[in-house]
């Protein structure tokens, strides 16, 4: 059921069951993170493999200490400037946190959501709440709570109403090595942003064979319909007017008759707005019986970066 009702959400929370939770970024699968049977239910329902661990969400940056052992001056840093918010940070974990959480890793992921329904929630829970996207694993990550009432249907009983996503792209991920910040995966804050605060970042290169965090698998995120990212839409659907074509683009607007579906991410050309949009443009391009889904790359700068990632992801290779 689709509800605003907190006393609702609290009570299946404590009856061990999972419910879904607005973040910021994207809906959330929640359940107690200190409950192994409630996380358990988690994987179950997203079938999601066990190798690939889930964040701890919790109600303030005071109670970190209760899931991470260790917090270099660094993470302590970022906390300060980006909490509540869409930053997720890899720490090593306090011995009590299950390894059903962190897939068997001495790290856990944390990070202090900024939605006010759920704020209220985690400040009436004493527990913190292990949440993946609220998507079946592999698929798009929902923004809407329509969009999960249309994944899971009555196997989920509440789905917590916080309106559409506001950011729209899952959190960015940092880790640490010999107390250096590393970026695991790009998300709704910008590298620039980051790099303000802990000034030049590493990256984490892509692998596949054993992914630090699984959202960076090369195929992720990604829609029923085959879909291609290109630099040149006008010669790639020149090269497909025998399919039906829907066409995601940044800003332009498409004029081409042989395109079925139009997504326009942010008519004025705001990055962040883009963002917000873009689950929720491919959750519709994906329903509309196309052959082809043709996206454009954006400028690598920003949360563009981000948006790539994604979509990059979203190709069939
Ligand atoms: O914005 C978000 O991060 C959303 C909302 C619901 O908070 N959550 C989300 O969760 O995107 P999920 O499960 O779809 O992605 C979590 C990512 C995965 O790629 C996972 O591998 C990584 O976090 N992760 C979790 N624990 C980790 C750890 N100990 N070390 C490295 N990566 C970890
Ligand atoms: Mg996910």
């Amino acid at each position: 059921m689709i509800t605003t009702d907190l006393s609702l959400a609290k009570s299946a929370l404590h009856a061990g069951e999972i419910i879904a939770i607005p973040t910021e970024t994207v809906y959330g699968l929640a359940g107690n993170a200190f409950s192994e049977q409630s996380v358990k239910k988690i994987f179950d329902l997203k079938k999601r493999p066990f190798y690939n661990p889930v964040i701890v969400h919790i109600k303030s940056p005071e109670v970190l200490t209760k899931v991470a052992a260790e917090i270099p001056p660094a993470a302590a840093k970022l906390a300060e400037a980006f909490w509540p918010g869409p930053l997720t940070l890899v720490l090593k974990k306090q011995p009590h946190i299950s390894n059903l959480v962190t897939a068997g890793k001495p790290t856990v992921a944390v990070r202090m959501p900024n939605h006010p329904l759920t704020l209220r929630l985690l400040d009436q829970l004493d527990f913190p709440l292990a949440a993946p996207s609220a998507n079946p694993f592999g698929s798009i990550s929902p923004t809407t709570a329509a969009h999960v009432a249309n994944y899971f249907k009555e196997k989920l009983g509440v789905v917590l109403d916080g309106g559409p996503c506001q950011r729209g792209i899952e959190s960015t991920i940092v880790g640490f090595e010999d107390g250096k910040p590393i970026l695991y995966r790009l998300g709704s804050v910008s590298v620039e942003e980051l790099e303000l605060v802990v000034g030049p970042l590493k990256h984490r290169t892509k692998d596949d064979a054993a992914p630090d965090a699984p959202g960076m698998l090369s195929r992720h995120y990604a829609p029923n319909t085959a879909t291609c990212l290109t630099d040149d839409i006008e010669g790639l659907i020149a090269k497909n007017l025998d399919k039906k074509i829907g066409v995601l683009v940044f800003t332009r607007p498409m004029l081409n008759d042989a395109v079925l579906h139009l997504e326009v991410l942010s008519a004025n050309g705001d990055d962040r707005e883009a963002a917000r949009n873009l689950y929720a443009a491919m959750h519709r391009l994906d329903q509309q019986n196309l052959d082809l889904i043709i996206a454009e790359r954006f400028p690598e700068e920003g949360l563009g970066k981000s948006i790539n990632d994604r979509l990059s992801r979203a190709i069939q290779k």
